[in-house]
């Protein structure tokens, strides 16, 4: 987790560092901080809490420099304090330094370095970088830029874990560098600046070209120039890659929260996805794929690994993968799947999903995967992030940037991205062709239900009236209902802080029926007209039990049954989870708003999880 920023150019750094880390808060807000370089040498200003805390400090509006590096804190080794906070210098304050990653072997190298007589001052890991590099200069007799590079590069090769770090020397004020290793960073090329970042949302508005940096590539940036050197600092070549999305697509754009806006984004998130790659008349298209009937034929099992949200999607896709092709699926979340010891071999097909692509265990499971000879694909929503780079192959759901911590447009884009490639599938295995055809013509007409749904955000907004005081709700679904009703959970969970449970419908009797009592609300989610009477008989339980009754619904049922039913649009089953976890998004959100919290960044979260 954590953000990080640079600036190296020819404008005052510290208003576009601000303004990069205040896009970055996603990623983590327990302190802020900034170096840049001053004509009397490196500056430091930081403090605990948000960025706000930062740009409020006295003298941030007398810096002047034009190089500097900023960071936005998530705490992982040492409590949130300023202390702890970012950047990090070494003890001679030759060296300014930000991270995001976590040291694995900080301890061995702290004792190194203090048996070297180094001293430290904060309890972080990163403290022994700025350190490090300086014990390695000092060694170094040369004295032109070759000095500093060599010193980064064996302090890096040192380190075990993951780093995304910016370097700044006060013997070298014009230069800056930054290297890469499992934790995400971007650079972005300017006329004759560059601006660096954990994201590309964060600098969109600066430019649109971008250098994706492979592990261990070491970028040494002057103003108007970025060399690119590999692990063994041999000069090499890197092109950039342009960035279609719209600057204006990482604003708010007039609404309160990104996450409003994210969730009225979804039918052209949607619309976006689906692409060209979905034709009434002609066979579903994967440009990135090239999969024959012989080699699905021979997968033995597929293996969805996700976390958090994308898992809830990779539950869709497992139940449409069996249905449809009839190949036997498993969903294993990204944390555990390492550590069961799957029966990963090379007949398995391994799919990844991740908004990010920079998911710590996603990536792992991934390298696992790869290791035990299984094909892997991954399915990100961020061009040239780091799961992208490792996968045999990989697609983007096109939902655009998402700021929220709380996923929204990305889920349903994943799960229509999931659906989209369950049918190419399953029209290679020349499988159902007439469902097939069905789904298809349904899934162009998604958008447009979408948009429909989200007219009910007032009805919606009522029910979470009467309601936002609870402490506790229930979610109820059968079949694929139910990974819905776990993704509503969540979703209600993280940003407004009431617990929340999901049940499949018939499995709350068999224990945790034992917590309803008068009031309780549980909301229900039900799409497929052949699970509705048992569905309805479960809801009838609790409710003769005193529960609050919400029901999110496309079938024609008794409505004097609920206390509440929202009526979604019609459509396939299959297809549903897209549409019905919209109104328990707009939910949620109307609770966070209610009870006043920070929908965007709830308390202890972040938006890409880049530790294990
Ligand atoms: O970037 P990823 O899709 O890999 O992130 C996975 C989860 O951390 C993420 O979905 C998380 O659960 C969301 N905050 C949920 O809203």
């Amino acid at each position: 987790m954590c953000g990080i920023v640079g600036y190296i150019g020819t404008k005052k750094a510290s208003p576009i560092l601000i303004n990069g880390l205040i896009r970055l808060e996603y990623r983590g807000y327990d302190s802020a901080g900034i170096s840049t370089v001053e004509k009397n040498g490196l500056s430091l200003m930081k403090d605990m809490g948000r960025v706000k805390n930062l740009y409020n400090l006295k003298g941030i509006d007398d810096l002047e420099g034009t190089i500097g590096i900023a960071h936005t804190r998530w705490a992982t080794h040492g409590k949130p304090s300023k202390e702890n906070s970012h950047p990090h210098m070494d003890n001679s304050k030759t060296f300014s330094v930000v991270h995001n990653g976590i040291i694995e072997n900080y301890n061995e190298l702290r004792k190194f370095l203090t048996d070297n007589g180094y001293t430290f001052y904060s309890q972080t890991d990163t403290e022994v970088i700025p350190n490090l590099i300086h014990y390695y200069y000092k060694k170094e007799t040369n004295s032109d830029i070759s000095r500093l590079l060599k010193a980064v590069q064996k302090a890096c090769l040192d380190l075990i874990g993951s780093f995304a770090l910016e370097i700044l020397c006060c013997d070298f004020p014009d230069n800056m560098i930054v290297v890469r290793k499992d934790s995400p960073l971007v650079i972005g090329k300017g006329s004759d600046e560059c601006y660096i970042s954990s994201d590309i949302p964060a600098i969109l508005s600066f430019t649109r070209d971008f250098y994706l940096l492979k592990d261990y590539e070491f970028v040494l940036l002057q103003r108007g120039s970025a060399k690119f050197y590999d692990k063994d600092l041999n000069e090499i070549d890197k092109e950039t890659t342009t960035i279609e999305w719209d600057a204006s697509s990482s604003e708010k754009n007039g609404y309160d929260d990104y996450m409003l806006k994210e969730i009225y984004e979804q039918p052209i998130a949607i619309r976006e996805t689906i692409g060209s790659r979905i034709n009434s008349n002609s066979k579903t298209e994967f440009d990135e794929l090239n999969f024959t009937k012989e080699y699905l034929s021979s997968v033995n099992k597929i293996y969805f690994v996700a976390c958090g949200t994308a898992m809830h999607a990779a539950l869709v896709g497992k139940n449409l993968m069996e249905k449809l092709c009839r190949i036997s699926s498993e969903v294993d979340i990204a944390s555990e799947f390492r550590y069961r010891d799957p029966l990963v071999d090379k007949n398995s097909l391994c799919i990844f999903i991740s908004q990010s692509g920079e998911t710590a265990d996603t990536i792992a499971a991934l390298k696992l995967s790869k290791e035990k000879g299984a094909k892997t694909i991954s399915i990100s929503n961020v061009i040239g992030s780091s799961l992208t780079r490792e996968a045999d192959y990989s697609i983007y759901t096109h939902a655009g940037p998402e700021i929220a911590v709380a996923s929204t447009k990305a889920y349903t884009s994943q799960v229509t991205l999931l659906s989209v490639l369950a049918i190419y599938f399953s029209e290679i295995l020349e499988l159902n062709s007439d469902l097939i055809n069905k789904l298809k013509s349904e899934l162009l007409e998604l958008p447009k239900k979408i948009e429909t749904t989200l007219t009910l955000a007032d009805k919606i907004k009522d029910f979470a009236m009467q309601v936002y005081q609870e402490k506790d709700m229930f979610f109820l679904g059968r079949g694929i209902d139910e990974a819905v009703a776990k993704e509503a959970a969540l979703k209600l969970k993280e940003i407004s802080y009431i617990h929340a449970e999901s049940y499949a419908a018939g499995e709350l009797k068999h224990g945790a029926i034992a917590l309803i009592e008068n009031d309780v609300t549980v909301i229900t989610v039900m799409t497929d007209s052949k699970l509705v009477e048992k569905t309805v008989s479960n809801i009838q339980e609790v409710a003769t039990r005193g529960a609050k009754t919400l029901v999110v619904t496309n079938q024609d049922i008794d409505c004097n049954l609920f206390d509440k039913v929202i009526h979604i649009p019609e459509v396939h089953p299959y297809l549903a989870p897209i549409i019905s976890v919209i109104p328990l998004q707009l939910f949620a959100y109307y609770i966070s708003k209610e009870k006043g919290l920070d929908v965007d960044k709830p308390r202890n979260l972040a938006k890409s999880v880049t530790v294990e």
